[in-house]
């Protein structure tokens, strides 16, 4: 199925800017933020050239296949972490709604089902000096990409290989919409719970950066407190964590 600024507009009741190709639609968003695009504002694409992922790394949308689009938020400071568990928590929800019951959050926003990886989240903060001027909320998700005989093909699945039938992207993105939506409505100590309770990977024995340890607990600032042995602990803001239960144990 298609998707066009038409059949968008019969779904979407908020401002959106729809595009066949462009290189990323956080740039494109990031650039409508900085000349005054609304709360809530969508950059929407069929096609990523240059997607980009967390780390530094490429992000693929190919045409036809997948999610990706960028939403322009203005929160306060104080709520700049919540935009990411916003992302993950809508996302989350999408995937739900779509029939995948084996889903949850890899810390700190992968979306996951059967363990491999359906969707990313890429906020940017855009500032003036000190001032904050909003924040680009990013988000890719795989509906038909298909990964055999790729590199991803262990990590990486799409939402169709799961449901095994059609999904409509333009419904999908409304869905996505409303649910983030929904989820700004809720108070920050409700989505930090909500964000917490989904994390697939607390009280697992995990690498991160390098550093092994037990995934103890997270923080209202979304960061990933490690307990390394039985007096140290540390915090890790951005990072990859894997799973090492299978690997090594903890005295
Ligand atoms: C990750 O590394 O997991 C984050 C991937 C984020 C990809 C999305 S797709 C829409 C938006 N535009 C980009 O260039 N990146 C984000």
């Amino acid at each position: 199925m298609s998707l066009s600024h038409e059949i968008l507009q019969g779904k979407l009741a908020r401002c959106f800017r729809f595009y066949r190709s462009v290189d990323s639609t956080n740039d494109l968003a990031k650039d409508w933020l900085l000349a005054g695009a609304p709360d809530g504002a969508a950059i929407i694409a069929d096609e990523q050239r240059r997607g980009r992922g967390r780390q530094g790394r490429v992000w693929h949308s190919p045409p036809g296949v997948a999610l990706a689009l960028s939403v322009v938020l203005r929160p306060d400071e104080e709520d700049v972490a919540l935009v990411n568990m916003i992302g993950a928590l809508g996302v989350y929800d999408l995937v739900r709604q779509a029939g995948c019951d084996e889903a949850g959050i890899k810390w700190p926003n992968d979306v996951q089902v059967n363990g491999k990886k359906v969707s990313g989240v890429l906020t940017e903060n855009v500032w003036e000096s000190d001032r904050l001027l909003g924040v680009v909320l990013g988000i890719g998700v795989n509906v038909r990409v298909d990964f055999a005989g790729t590199d991803l093909h262990a990590s990486a699945i799409s939402l169709e290989d799961v449901t095994q039938a059609p999904l409509d992207r333009a419904e999908l993105i409304r869905q996505l919409l409303r649910r983030i939506d929904c989820w700004r409505g809720k108070s920050a100590k409700e989505i930090f719970l909500a964000w917490r309770r989904r994390l697939n990977m607390l009280g697992k024995l995990v690498t991160v950066n390098g550093v092994q340890g037990l995934a103890e607990d997270v923080t209202p600032s979304g960061a990933l407190k490690i307990k390394t042995d039985k007096a140290g602990a540390l915090l890790v803001h951005a990072g990859d964590v894997f799973d090492a239960s299978n690997t090594w144990s903890i005295e």
